[in-house]
């Protein structure tokens, strides 16, 4: 298979988009760890789907943002599975409020886990990413960090910063040969949106040219091709994935 004996990490893979990819990589032969914050049981479901299905993964606890429990994570990595090949920083959260009411705790903390998340495990793993034959580190941005969205100033900002951060990774691997891609979803049916009024998801979908909110197989299909030896030419990109809501 395409990614076999590749360790892949993928952040906030507990469910959601993460899940998603952290089921679709290991279907292709890769050893997935899935890491959370907080939902250890559904880490451990997400586990035992892929084992079932005749694959290889861990769960393993850590915070983004906590640069000792990533540290502690790598280590854990390195005893399963050896370095990591591919890391998939995923893991994220939005604090929704207008501008004008929102405090600079609800801007730092999305801040903190989305944009400084990233940081902090694409420094924890760079070393492995650059001596890896294949290396990928590959972020998940958003159609909102392009364009930006009422109540959002925290979470666009973060997932713009994210096309800037993946494309000075993506100069500073060229010369190992690995690559930095970011892929930017659209509006996705995870517990993220489907948390949203039906009244407001209903004005979300009625922008989206093809009708509908992506599904998470939709987007981790994206993720498994740039994560693939067929992706080696491409680096620096942004993939969308958005339905066509920058026509
Ligand atoms: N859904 C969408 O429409 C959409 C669109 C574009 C981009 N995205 C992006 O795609 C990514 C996944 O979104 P999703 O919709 O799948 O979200 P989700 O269903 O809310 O899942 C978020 C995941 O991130 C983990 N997480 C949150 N904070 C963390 C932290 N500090 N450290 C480690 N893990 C953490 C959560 O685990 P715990 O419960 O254990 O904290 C959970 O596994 C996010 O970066 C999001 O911004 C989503």
């Amino acid at each position: 298979m395409g990614l076999d004996n590749r360790t892949c990490l993928i952040t906030g893979s507990s469910r959601g988009i993460g899940r998603g990819i952290a089921e679709e990589l290991a279907s292709e032969g890769a050893q997935v760890v899935v890491n959370y914050r907080a939902s250890a049981g559904a880490a451990e479901d997400v586990v035992a789907e892929i084992t079932e299905a005749g694959g290889e993964a861990i769960a393993s606890q850590a915070d983004v943002t906590d640069e000792e429990e990533i540290d502690a994570m790598r280590e854990e990595i390195h005893d399963a599975f050896g370095p990591v090949d591919v890391l998939v920083n995923n893991a994220g959260i939005n604090v929704d409020t207008l501008f004008e009411e929102m405090t600079r705790a609800e801007w730092d903390r999305v801040i903190e886990v989305d944009l400084t998340g990233a940081f902090v495990c694409s420094k924890a793993f760079f070393d492995d990413i650059k001596a890896a034959e294949h290396g990928r580190l590959i972020n998940i941005s958003s159609v909102v960090g392009k364009q930006g969205n009422l109540g959002q100033a925290n979470y666009a900002a973060a997932k713009s910063g994210m096309f800037g951060l993946t494309r000075t990774l993506a100069l500073e691997l060229a010369k190992s040969g690995s690559t930095a891609n970011c892929v930017a979803p659209g509006f996705t049916a995870t517990q993220m949106v489907t948390g949203i009024p039906e009244r407001v998801q209903e004005r979300i979908r009625s922008g989206i040219p093809l009708g509908r909110f992506a599904t998470v197989e939709e987007v981790a299909a994206v993720v498994r091709f740039v994560a693939s030896d067929e992706a080696s030419y491409m680096t620096g990109e942004v993939l969308d994935v958005n339905g066509g809501m920058d026509l």
